[in-house]
């Protein structure tokens, strides 16, 4: 470890951090990864000074971070567990969370901006996850799930990987993520990652948000229920993956968009990569209003990150995420 701040969480006795290494994360490899991601990018320090905690088991990492964010911990905290006993999901949902296969992570801020600014941010960890996810080789299935890839550094030997019938398995193709408006990524239709941002007010003004971010790394399965809308990068992608690594990345990436959209408070700079990995871009979709529901082509979002919609009148509307929610005409994106 350089010159990453890492705090050992205090609930980790010995057991449990040997675990950690065995069946869960490695804190000190994904702090690794941070810094090395620094040296790649030739900054001396990244925009956010992160700060990594990890429990092996959590009810909620936002529940966590809530509590640490109201007892002061400052802004780049990030809190990790290898599986959550009651993870939530956005609208009062759940979040499946099981153990040993995928990332649940949250991450405190602090923002200077207004309270009516906050939602944006849902939309900038969405993207951030989504342009780590697009640097993933797509391996395809035929070397099945027992293969372990660097995110970047390793690519050419996955390059090298020969099929016993002397075909190469990896042609170039990178993962195709998406984003399904406002923040869930989807690959091939399907969820793989799911973002609920929550804050806590001092009065008037932000005290904290808590970005909690879900991704299915390398789960092989999921349960019945949603098994047909949910899928791992694993899967999508014909390789299992180091979670430290991705963590890492999308801190990373997180903390350059996080910069950009302060520096104006809104999406402005950050709306032509927002769109170019929007699903429903040019798609015709369902908009389910409270108030009713209706039609429309869906052109992009706006700087604030609604979703601008050109109904069947052929009138437009921007639509605010709150309440409402989209679908493809025909399922779920
Ligand atoms: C959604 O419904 O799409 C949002 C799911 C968010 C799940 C993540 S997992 C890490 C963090 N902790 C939680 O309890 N929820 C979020």
């Amino acid at each position: 470890m350089r010159d990453m701040q890492q705090k050992e969480c205090d609930v980790l006795d010995v057991q449990a951090a040997e675990s950690a290494i065995v069946n869960g994360m490695a804190v000190e490899h994904i702090v690794d990864c941070l810094n090395n991601h620094k040296e790649e990018n030739r900054s001396s320090s990244s925009f956010l000074n992160y700060s990594v905690l990890y429990k092996k088991e959590v009810d909620s990492t936002n529940l966590w971070a809530k509590e640490l964010a109201r007892a002061g911990a400052p802004e780049g905290t990030v809190v990790l567990a290898d599986a959550q006993t009651a993870g939530k999901g956005r609208r009062g949902r759940s979040w499946a969370s099981e153990g040993g296969h995928s990332i649940y992570m949250s991450l405190i801020l602090r923002p200077k901006i207004a309270p009516e600014q906050a939602s944006m941010l849902t939309l900038v960890m969405g993207l951030s996850v989504t342009q780590v996810c697009n640097k993933i080789p797509c391996l395809g299935t035929a070397l099945g799930q027992n293969n372990t890839v660097d995110l970047y550094g390793n690519r050419k030997s996955v390059k090298s990987i020969v099929n016993p019938d002397g075909t190469i398995n990896f042609d170039g193709n990178l993962l195709d993520a998406k984003i399904k408006w406002p923040n869930d990524m989807v690959i091939s239709g399907k969820k793989v990652c799911g973002i609920l941002t929550e804050m806590g007010m001092k009065g008037t003004d932000i005290d904290y948000v808590i970005a909690g971010i879900g991704i299915n790394v390398n789960a092989a399965e999921f349960p019945e229920e949603i098994c047909e809308t949910a899928t791992s990068l694993a899967i999508e992608a014909g390789i299992q993956l180091q979670r430290e690594e991705i963590v890492a990345a999308v801190l990373e990436q997180i903390s350059i968009n996080y910069k950009t959209f302060l520096s104006t408070g809104n999406l402005k700079n950050l709306i032509e990569d927002y769109n170019e990995v929007l699903v429903n871009r040019e798609h015709e979709i369902r908009v389910l209003d409270p108030k009713g529901e209706y039609r429309g082509i869906a052109t992009g979002i706006n700087e604030n990150g609604e979703l601008l919609v050109t109904k069947e009148d052929g009138t437009s509307v921007a639509v605010y995420a709150g309440e409402v929610s989209v679908r493809g005409i025909y399922g779920y994106v």
